[in-house]
């Protein structure tokens, strides 16, 4: 698949980035199953924790928009190497990724590479696992 036009969606969601505390710019643009992208940045906050990730603000723009079908996701950070994302954004990724999902790390506009949500998060906890389990509560 092309995904040029969701590569250059996540380099300018960079520039709304809130990132006064690392000083460090994330974007990302997701593509869900019927065509719609959205996008996001990253969201600090003066309390640490409560910083939101590019990933996560995208995947929920998406999601509270009734898309809940994520067939790829592009991360452009502002560093000259790759940026991943997080643990905590591979996991949101995957309650809502397509089976085949494809996640695209950006470097810039020309240099980019596509994996698959699989390679990235190996053995993932997902909703199966609460299948058939032990009751603890009666
Ligand atoms: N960040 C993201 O937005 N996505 C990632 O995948 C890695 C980290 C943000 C969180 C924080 O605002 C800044 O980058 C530094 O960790």
């Amino acid at each position: 698949m092309d995904y040029k036009k969701l590569i250059s969606k996540a380099v300018d969601a960079k520039k709304l980035a809130y990132a006064p505390y690392s000083k460090f710019r994330v974007g990302a643009a997701v593509l869900t199953g019927d065509g719609n992208i959205y996008t996001g940045c990253n969201i600090e906050n003066v309390s640490y924790g409560a910083t939101n990730c590019a990933e996560r603000t995208a995947v929920f723009k998406a999601v509270s928009e009734g898309h809940r079908d994520l067939r790829a996701i592009a991360i452009a950070g502002s560093n000259k190497e790759y940026t991943y994302p997080c643990g905590i954004c591979r996991q949101v990724i995957s309650e809502f990724a397509r089976e085949d999902m494809e996640i695209i790390i950006v470097k810039n506009e020309n240099e980019y590479m596509v994996k698959k949500l699989e390679e990235i998060l190996p053995y993932a906890f997902i909703k199966k696992h609460l299948e058939n389990r032990e009751k603890v509560y009666d």
